[in-house]
């Protein structure tokens, strides 16, 4: 009997070599980008790339929608090493009976530390004056020089509660001595209130009451500028903003106007509308702390966020239970063929 064709997949990103080494005990492997490039994915590229291939490996891009599969109906899962999926169409994939994962988790400690270390350099003015000192403009001592607002004892707002806002929450009420305000769809327990000393307030109090407010939503049409003019509007002068949820939720050239304006002290942003462009008005202003989207990048959370979603790839295209599915009633998958 002639054995049965391996299932052939595409990894759009950069891998891992161990990785994509495990990936070829199971499959006939297409991985154009390898361990370091990457290529342009126009969606033309991406499905050119596609054809034949019964599963994606991808991440936070490229887009996954209902053009694609229906240009590559031999498509059967699309496994991201991204918890957010924003970038692809879950009802299309789930109308097209292709299975979803994404990789939650693995990354939530790592992404807290970042998101806090984030606010912190904000607060704090760290950038700034690292830029001042490198530019040889330290010539003096002032009781003001880049004194910025504190961090311990003052108030965390937390717009977002979910898995990584909680850990924020955790950091900075249990080391920082920060009471927590956060707004959220659905109110945490009660318990878990009270371990975080967190209180769900409505949106516009959290603007209100933050002094320092840090953004985790996820990124759905409904959390489109969620924070737009008039939510800066209602923040303290003194107050920072720190994004590491997805660019869109904040209004990017709304924020540039307000820090431009001093009507908000500073911002930290990790995610940016129409990444990887930045807002020209952002990178012109001295009081926002700028990071290339690198809030789960510890090498260890990484290489666990990929290893989750080869594990989910091989599980779906191997008739077996994908541990992060999002659509698992999906399974079992279409025979392939
Ligand atoms: C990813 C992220 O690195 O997991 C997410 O949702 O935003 C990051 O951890 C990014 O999506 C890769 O594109």
């Amino acid at each position: 009997m002639p054995d049965s064709p391996r299932p052939r997949i595409l990894v759009t990103i950069p891998m891992f070599a161990e990785v994509l080494a495990g990936l070829a005990l199971h499959f006939d492997m297409d991985a154009p980008c390898g361990t370091a490039d990457h290529i342009d994915w126009t969606p033309d590229t991406l499905v050119a790339r596609a054809q034949g291939a019964a599963g994606l490996l991808v991440a936070g891009a490229p887009h996954i929608d209902a053009a694609l599969l229906s240009a590559c109906p031999q498509l059967r899962a699309v496994c991201s090493m991204a918890v957010g999926y924003n970038n692809i169409d879950l009802p299309a994939c789930t109308a097209a009976g292709v299975l979803v994962s994404n990789a939650p988790d693995v990354l939530t400690e790592t992404t807290a530390d970042f998101g806090f270390a984030l606010m912190m350099a904000t607060a704090r003015r760290i950038a700034e004056s690292g830029h001042y000192l490198r530019a040889g403009r330290w010539t003096h001592w002032s009781y003001d020089m880049f004194a910025g607002a504190d961090v311990h004892g003052a108030t965390l707002g937390v717009l977002g509660m979910g898995r990584i806002g909680q850990a924020i929450a955790r950091r900075g009420a249990l080391g920082f001595g920060m009471p927590v305000r956060y707004h959220n769809r659905s109110r945490l327990d009660a318990s878990i209130e009270q371990q975080l000393d967190a209180r769900w307030v409505d949106k516009a109090t959290l603007l209100r009451e933050a002094d320092h407010l840090v953004i985790v939503v996820p990124y759905s049409p409904a959390s489109h500028h969620l924070v737009a003019a008039a939510d800066l509007a209602l923040m303290k002068p003194t107050a920072t903003l720190t994004n590491i949820a997805r660019g869109g939720v904040v209004d990017d050239a709304a924020l540039a106007r307000a820090l431009r304006e001093r009507r908000i002290a500073a911002a930290g942003l990790d995610v940016f509308e129409g990444e990887p462009t930045v807002h020209p008005d952002l990178l012109a202003l001295p009081n926002v702390v700028l990071t290339p989207h690198i809030a789960s990048a510890s090498l260890r959370t990484r290489r666990a966020m990929a290893d989750l979603a080869a594990a989910n790839l091989v599980a779906a295209l191997g008739g077996g239970l994908p541990p992060t599915a999002l659509n698992p009633q999906v399974l079992p998958l279409r025979p392939m063929g």
